[in-house]
């Protein structure tokens, strides 16, 4: 995701805001350090590597912030209107990749933030193959209070308590190369409220001022199944 696509998504956003349903403040994207994503062995990370259905995981903007790194297998929405419990606006231009179907999305759950640990997750995306009567196919499912989201929309809430969609992590695709970076986050952030309540869990997990380190250079990517010991599925 190029900055002068932003431009052009800002300006949409601003025609959007002139309309009656979003009268509150436009949101812009928050650029962060450009991270390459990488392999648990450092190697630059390939879009046509990322199997689909599969749940990958990475740490952006901070070292303690973990993300979803997703291949739909099929095109997302692109600029869909969203909104933050705050009232913010925003549009979440779609997916990267040859067919625009690889997505990121910051992986705490917008109700009361929940999160995938080393230990344990409930938070995860279903496929059609892994879906339950529970959990609609094709959704991050967060098993903690049930709140679902449409990861090719953007993230926006499909059901339960969340207030709002996940923050979307901005991802670039290099054509020429196959390489994705994350870049910034678009929509409502939580960083802060996160670390404030697992201060204390974080400096377990990740050390301590290790957790709200910024990332940059490189972040790995690994499997949510090599990250976590136990993934909790309703
Ligand atoms: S923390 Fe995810 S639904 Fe409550």
């Amino acid at each position: 995701m190029q900055r002068r696509e932003f431009i052009r998504i800002c300006a949409a956003t601003a025609a959007i805001s002139a309309q009656p349903a979003f009268s509150a403040a436009e949101m812009k994207p928050r650029f962060y350090a450009r991270a390459q994503l990488v392999d648990d062995r450092k190697r630059p990370l390939k879009a046509a590597k990322l199997a689909a259905g599969e749940n990958y995981i990475f740490h952006y903007p901070f070292e303690g912030t973990p993300c979803f790194l997703l291949n739909l297998g099929r095109p997302t929405v692109q600029n869909v209107a969203l909104k933050t419990e705050a009232g913010g606006v925003y549009l979440w231009p779609g997916g990267v990749g040859t067919d625009r179907a690889i997505v990121g999305y910051s992986a705490i759950c917008a109700h009361r933030m929940s999160y995938p640990t080393p230990q344990i997750s409930f938070i995860s995306y279903r496929d059609r193959s892994t879906a339950s009567k529970i959990s609609r196919p094709n959704t991050i499912h967060c098993c903690s209070e049930h709140s679902e989201y449409d990861p090719a929309a953007g993230a926006r809430v499909l059901s339960g308590p969340a207030p709002q969609p996940l923050s979307a992590i901005l991802l670039e695709h290099d054509r020429a190369t196959d390489a994705l970076y994350a870049v910034g986050t678009l929509g409502g952030e939580m960083f802060n409220a996160f670390f404030d309540k697992f201060e204390f869990k974080l400096v377990l997990d990740y050390g301590a001022d290790q957790a709200r380190r910024r990332v940059s250079g490189q972040t790995p990517v690994t499997t949510l199944q090599s990250f976590c010991k136990q993934q909790v599925k309703c």
